[in-house]
């Protein structure tokens, strides 16, 4: 479609369109507050104007007006793109086997990024950019529009600083995170890593990058290093992201909230002060359900966060080692099903919560202005992606307006 032309998508069952009205107390001026997506909000027999590569219109459908095209979906459900704002996908190797030993009994800790540190290192760039490129058409089939990509398997400054380059190509949301794990060159001199990362890896990798992540956990980095890491990373620009709170309580959601990060991913393990923490400040709780899906943990308590006030994201943290998964929609039925989230709450929270998680206004939502990522489900209603987990129900997918995976059935 040129940028001339306008298609009309009607015989909308239900539009979800997240440009309710903001929880601001303030009166509803139609607009989403300061471009960021609104509270969830879902018309029914519906229409949308796409113009330009933009939501143009939005409406009922008996009052849509003319455009170039026309299509009718004929009672199915259209939701904005999913924003996955966690995924490590710049990787070689895989790591069923240590699946396979967990799902016998084995607990994750976090040994496994090692092995694929290891294959990383040593594949050409021709095989991580394969592997990226399927993963990130894999997920754009499942109705993913936006990914966030991490380094992180390569730990020296040239693997580094590939990795991210690589992510580039593929995505805008590309996070740096030297501060994965500590490698075993430097298993000795763990405070010469640090300095590495904050150094010259950070020098390599900020052109490529948009943020600077950390793995603050016992077994990874501890709170100074992780502040450390975040205020260097910001001093070149970028922005901050934290993994905090995954394999117990920690100190990962107060240095997010303390350095200003955009996001604290995990959330599984929080004191009351981390709840506070991510009430009383901007970050955002993104949680991370095929994690504790695929290391038989206990899910994160997505109903204490938001009953606390929470914003809640949810992502996939696709990655080879625990959680392997690149659907949102799955990710979307365990919540519903397993962390006390309704529908609306979670499919608001893999759209307009990743957009939220990765400070983007332009995506998340399908007010006037959004940029037309679209899903068109092949289904009545979003409540069907948890109501029929597993089946393949997404029928088509609009990026900036094109049709870019599916067809309308
Ligand atoms: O988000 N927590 C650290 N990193 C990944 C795991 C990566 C791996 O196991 O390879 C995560 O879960
Ligand atoms: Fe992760």
């Amino acid at each position: 479609m040129s940028d001339a032309e306008s298609t009309l998508i009607t015989g909308i069952g239900e539009l979800i369109s997240n440009d309710g009205e903001p929880d601001d107390g303030q009166p509803d001026d139609g607009e989403p507050e300061n471009g960021l997506p609104g509270s969830f909000a879902a018309m029914t027999d519906a229409a949308l104007v796409i113009a330009g590569g933009k939501v143009a219109w939005t409406g009922p459908a008996s009052r849509a007006p003319a455009a170039d095209a026309v299509v009718d979906v004929a009672g199915r459900a259209v939701l904005p793109g999913f924003a996955d704002s966690h995924a490590h996908l710049v990787f070689a190797g895989e790591r069923s086997a240590e699946f396979a030993a967990r799902m016998a009994g084995r607990p994750y800790q976090a040994g496994g990024i090692l092995g694929t540190v290891e294959a990383t290192r040593a594949a050409p760039d021709a095989a991580l950019r394969a592997n990226l490129r399927r993963l990130a058409a894999e997920m754009l089939r499942q109705g993913t529009t936006t990914f966030e990509c991490k380094s992180g398997y390569g730990l020296t400054v040239p693997d580094e600083a590939r990795g991210l380059a690589l992510a580039a190509e593929v995505t805008p949301e590309v996070t740096y995170l030297g501060a994965h794990v500590v490698p075993p060159e430097f298993a000795a001199d763990p405070a010469g890593y640090v300095d590495l990362v904050c150094g010259p890896m950070l020098d390599a990798c900020a052109p490529s990058a948009r943020w600077v992540d950390v793995f603050c956990e016992d077994g990874a980095f501890g709170a100074d290093e992780a502040a450390a890491v975040l205020a260097a990373g910001q001093a070149a620009g970028l922005h901050a992201r934290v993994h905090a709170n995954q394999l117990g309580p920690g100190p990962g959601v107060r240095v997010a909230a303390e350095a200003g990060a955009a996001s604290a991913d995990h959330c599984t393990f929080l004191t009351d002060d981390d709840v506070d923490a991510l009430t009383s400040t901007p970050v955002v709780a993104t949680l991370l359900p095929g994690v504790e899906f695929s290391c038989r943990q206990p899910f994160p308590q997505a109903r204490r966060l938001l009953d606390a006030g929470a914003v809640v994201a949810l992502a996939t943290d696709c990655n080879p080692g625990s959680s392997f998964t690149s659907s949102m929609p799955f990710c979307i039925a365990l919540a519903v099903r397993e962390m006390g989230m309704t529908t609306e709450e979670a499919v608001w929270a893999a759209t307009a919560g990743g957009a939220r998680a990765l400070r983007r206004t332009d995506i998340g939502h399908l007010g006037v202005g959004a940029r037309a990522d679209l899903i068109l489900l092949d289904a009545p209603s979003h409540t069907y992606l948890a109501y029929r987990p597993g089946v393949p129900q997404i029928a088509a997918v609009w990026q900036a307006g094109s049709l870019v995976a599916g067809a309308v059935p």
